[in-house]
């Protein structure tokens, strides 16, 4: 997180950088730092602090830092942490300066994966690293490459790129430099960022285009503003010596200069209560802001060395409320999550399913269906929870399209480096959009050319913007990092593709109205799933307290169910779970069973029905003491079983309600045991490093 921020005294300030990163605070929260204007021209004030930003607003209040000084213009850097070289502590704590004055400082996403070679050269050359982090290395480099011009002529865009032109890996950067004082400079691959934009009047925009050859050929910049105006885009280039575009904007209507803030983050969610105009980076993209004005710069070039041609960019308005990102009534934004199913599934479906003619209309996918439907196979890749929704929905998708389909984990497909081919599909499920491993995955068969398709709840993540096409999920922001509200309707969503696809023939209609019945019902039957819920923390409370380790296990369309609901109970609970195929159990897993061990077993109604009863008789055979999930008027569990009954809906819909007595089960087992729900140790909810 970072910013250009006008006119406000230190408090605000730092108010500003710790409300933005306590929203940013589910993609790593084990340490938090800032770094802000000081006292004199180019000093700068670090505040930093183990643990959550709370800790971190601690600190800053108990210091005797003047916090009634004001500022004209400034900017702000700052940061929340989830380690990956060196362990959480202040020294590795963001933001990492360059030399004790901090003539650089920076704050980093990503991996530098080529810094212990730099760190090597440069501690050679006499710099003195206080940290573990990749990052320290990068800060050193920018001094380094700064003192060795000897006329320091550079500017600080320049500068960047060329530190930037000797890292390895991903990121998203953001610098700061008493050099270069009112001036941020900042920068991806990899890693997301976006820019929001915030000024009080309606803006004019008006573009002054100065062209000049330099030395730096590739570097191109436009204005932020630059979609608003009529054309979009400033002028392509006339000639290949157009080295540089410069623009000249922000002029209110009555011609003065206008006051304008810049706020630069991972996601928008950091800086929504602050404006909803925001400009999205792309990978390879460096912007520099100073005086009201922001400048994108590429820092690649083509292949035959030419410049790279401006690259379109808008300034996209946000549909995220403020309220979407509070907990409001909650105890734990999870738990709101998971409350929020009856609504975030029909936000899902809202608009794309017509329940009086059994349409479905996805139109982010209309154009591609006829190449999908050509497709030799669809290749589902994806992580934890995303991958669960595609093995949920793996079977009524080969039912419906006749379409062989496998089911990756994005990690494994790319260490296998899995054959693709042209023809075929490939579907990149991500709530966040911005899974390090599914985005390489996704790259990787964009370059084989494969068809790419994205799933993504996130608007504007790199997964949506670099597919082919897709579907929003539309579940609204996920903040708690246990994934509960984005499966419900990344299945739901998959379900929509599967029956899209199959639209045109006519002897699966009946099943596809059944289903798509069968989605109406689902928000009142989610209702009455939820109604439950004092049942399920009795159990948690009851049977499941202080237990160390929980089976849940099923088949056919459960496994998924069984899959995920261990995932839940393991992330936030710290029980050992696994979810086990029930088909699999004499391979293996039975020995496991004795009276001690405790078991779920998904026991609704469908094909499968006979084949789990009859792993029901083998685990009680074995003194188990099953807790059965079962349909609601299911009569012929044996009495004296503890049961988790659920509406019945069709077979490939069952798994969306008898997920959600798992996700209720494994929230009031953390709770229990005083665990953070929405921030579990260790994880991180967009996992944006491989
Ligand atoms: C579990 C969970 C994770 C994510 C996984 C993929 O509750 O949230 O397993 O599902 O990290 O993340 P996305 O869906 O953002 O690609």
């Amino acid at each position: 997180l970072g910013g250009n921020l006008l006119l406000d005294d230190r408090k605000t300030i730092c108010e500003i950088l710790c409300n933005g990163l306590a929203r940013q605070e589910y993609r790593g929260y084990d340490s938090a730092g800032i770094g802000i204007d000081g006292d004199k021209p180019g000093e700068m004030l670090f505040f930093k602090e183990v643990g959550k930003v709370a800790g971190l607003r601690k600190r800053i209040a108990e210091s005797n830092v003047d916090t009634t000084k004001t500022f004209l213009s400034q900017v702000s850097i700052a940061h929340t942490r989830w380690a990956t070289h060196g362990p959480p502590s202040i020294v590795n704590c963001h933001p990492l300066k360059s030399d004790p004055k901090a003539e650089f400082a920076v704050v980093h996403n990503g991996i530098v994966t080529n810094a212990a070679a730099l760190r090597l050269v440069l501690q050679k050359r006499g710099y003195v690293f206080e940290s573990e982090t990749d990052t320290e290395a990068v800060a050193i480099l920018t001094k380094y490459i700064y003192d060795s011009q000897p006329d320091k002529r550079m500017n600080f865009t320049e500068l960047i790129k060329t530190v930037l032109k000797e890292l390895e890996g991903s990121f998203a950067f953001v610098f700061k430099s008493s050099h270069y004082p009112n001036e941020v400079v900042t920068a991806r691959r990899g890693s997301p960022l976006l820019i929001g934009v915030k000024t009080e009047k309606k803006l004019k925009v008006d573009f002054v285009d100065v062209e000049f050859a330099g030395p730096e050929g590739e570097t191109k910049s436009m204005d932020a503003l630059a979609p608003t105006s009529p054309g979009g885009l400033l002028a392509p280039p006339s000639a290949p010596n157009l080295l540089r575009t410069q623009s000249r904007a922000f002029m209110s209507e009555d011609g003065m200069p206008q006051p304008i803030e810049f706020f630069v983050a991972s996601d928008a969610s950091a800086i929504i209560e602050h404006t909803k105009r925001v400009l999205y980076l792309e990978d390879d993209d460096i912007a520099h802001i100073a005086e009201g004005e922001l400048h994108i710069h590429r820092l690649r070039r083509n292949e035959d060395g030419t410049p790279q041609t401006v690259q379109h960019r808008t300034i996209e308005t946000l549909e995220l409320e403020i309220a979407e990102i509070m907990k409001g009534k909650f105890d734990h934004f999870m738990q709101k999550e998971v409350y929020e199913q009856p609504e975030s599934v029909v936000n899902t479906m809202r608009g794309r399913v017509n329940f009086d003619r059994n349409v479905i209309t996805l139109g982010g996918l209309r154009a591609y269906l006829p190449i999908i439907r050509r497709g030799r196979r669809i290749v589902f890749c994806a992580c934890g929870t995303s991958y669960h929704s595609a093995i949920a929905t793996r079977a009524i998708f080969e039912e419906l399209t006749e379409i062989p389909v496998s089911v990756e984990l994005a990690s494994d497909f790319l260490d296998r480096k899995t054959p693709i081919f042209r023809d075929d599909v490939c579907v990149f499920v991500s709530q966040s959009g911005e899974t390090a491993d599914t985005i390489l995955a996704l790259r990787y068969c964009l370059e084989r050319g494969a068809l790419c398709v994205g799933v993504v709840n996130t608007v504007g993540s790199t997964i949506s913007r670099e597919t082919h096409c897709g579907v929003h999920i539309n579940a609204g922001p996920e903040i708690g990092v246990a994934s509960t509200k984005a499966y419900t309707s990344q299945y739901i969503a998959l379900i929509m593709i599967a029956l899209q696809l199959s639209e045109d023939r006519i002897s699966l209609s009946e099943r596809r109205t059944q289903i798509i019945e069968g989605m109406h019902a689902l928000p009142s039957q989610i209702k009455k799933v939820l109604e439950g819920d004092k049942g399920l923390q009795a159990l948690a409370n009851g049977v499941l307290a202080n237990q160390r380790s929980l089976l849940i296990m099923g088949r056919g369309y459960q496994y998924a169910t069984c899959l995920e609901g261990a995932l839940k109970i393991k992330e936030i609970s710290y029980m050992h779970s696994e979810g086990i195929l029930a088909g699999e159990l004499k391979h293996g897993p039975l020995a496991l069973i004795d009276e001690n061990m405790p078991v779920i077993i998904i026991m609704t109604r469908d094909s499968l029905y006979p084949k789990v009863q009859s792993a029901f008789s083998q685990i009680t055979a074995r003194k188990a003491q099953p807790i059965v999930v079962c349909t609601e008027d299911d009569d012929s569990i044996p009495k004296g079983c503890k049961t988790i009954r659920v509406p019945k809906t069709v077979d490939c819909l069952q798994g969306l309600l008898n997920i959600i007595p798992l996700q209720l089960l494994s929230y009031h087992l953390a709770v229990r045991n005083g665990f953070d729900v929405d921030f579990p140790r260790n994880l991180a909810k967009s996992v944006t490093t491989e």
